[in-house]
């Protein structure tokens, strides 16, 4: 690649915050940021998990890494973090709100908080909107004292297919097996994300402050064969995501590569949605 192109990717002396960045897409934006060049921290409410990550990725790429352990619910912590993010480094150009309650499909084709919407707990459907949108909302108001400070910044809120259309249910049917549901909250907060990532890049006209959205399809990660082909089967490539294949997206949101982006919706689902 041509220097001058490479140059609108090199995120050389920037610093990110990824939260969930010990989860399964939030450990691919750790390393992607880092490969890229910048000093990462990661915020997740799995402390291990957490100081894993910042372990394996400073060692690779020759960064520096903070981990965070910090629940998102929770103001006082959150802004302990972003402290510490300033007192360490002055500066945060990219924020990436990964972290949310995501049930998975398991193995064996188990769907977590899969009850009926009828029936749905509304102690799970409070605790989903805290964690995924308060929580998100806390960290981003938070970043953006800082990036405010500097008049430039990239936030990037991770959406879902789900928050554009609605899940086909059917395919987490298993055939035996008392019916489940991805549930309601799923939808419903990714869609929120989108609002959000309109309301605040309107906000944040005649900075340098761009927020936009990166909505992935489903990713594959070891669930059961019939799940997957079912899932496959309704995308237009035929498959499911493998989670480095958010990498280079990530990197133009994050990056001066997408400096005439804001407010947008960046969607890699295979084609999900397109038909
Ligand atoms: N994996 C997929 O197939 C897929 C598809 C579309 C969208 N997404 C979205 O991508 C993002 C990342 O997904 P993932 O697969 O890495 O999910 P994941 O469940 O593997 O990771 C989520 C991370 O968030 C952390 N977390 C949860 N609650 C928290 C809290 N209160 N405070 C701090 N951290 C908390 C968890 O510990 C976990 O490490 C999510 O927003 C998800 O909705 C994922």
């Amino acid at each position: 690649m041509h220097p001058e192109l490479a140059r609108l990717f090199d995120l050389h002396g920037r610093v990110a915050l990824v939260t969930g960045g010990a989860g399964l897409l939030g450990e691919v934006f750790v390393q992607t940021l880092a490969a890229a060049g910048a000093n990462v921290a990661v915020l997740d409410l799995r402390e291990d998990a957490a100081a894993q990550v910042t372990r394996q990725v400073a060692q690779t790429y020759g960064v520096e890494t903070l981990p965070l352990p910090v629940d998102i619910t929770q103001p006082q912590q959150v802004h302990q973090a972003l402290e510490r993010i300033d007192r360490t480094w002055g500066r945060l150009d990219v924020l990436v709100n990964s972290a949310a309650l995501d049930p998975k499909v398991s193995a064996e084709g188990r769907v977590q908080a899969a009850g009926a919407f009828e029936d749905f707990p509304l102690d799970l459907w409070e605790q989903a909107l805290k964690v995924n949108l308060t929580g998100t909302f806390l960290v981003t108001q938070a970043a953006a004292r800082i990036m405010r400070r500097q008049g430039k910044g990239s936030i990037i809120n991770i959406a879902s297919t789900y928050g554009l259309v609605g899940p086909d249910q059917r395919i987490y049917q298993k055939p035996g097996q008392p019916p489940q549901y991805k549930p309601v909250y799923y939808s419903v907060t990714k869609a929120a994300m989108l609002g959000f990532t309109r309301y605040l890049a309107a906000y944040y006209a005649g900075t340098q402050i761009r927020v936009n959205a990166l909505t992935p399809g489903g990713v594959y990660n070891h669930q059961d064969p019939d799940f997957v082909e079912k899932y496959s089967a309704r995308t237009i490539l035929g498959r499911m995501a493998d989670k480095d294949e958010l990498r280079a997206a990530l990197l133009f949101l994050a990056s001066d590569a997408s400096s005439y982006m804001t407010g947008a919706n960046l969607v890699v689902d295979g084609g999900w949605t397109a038909w």
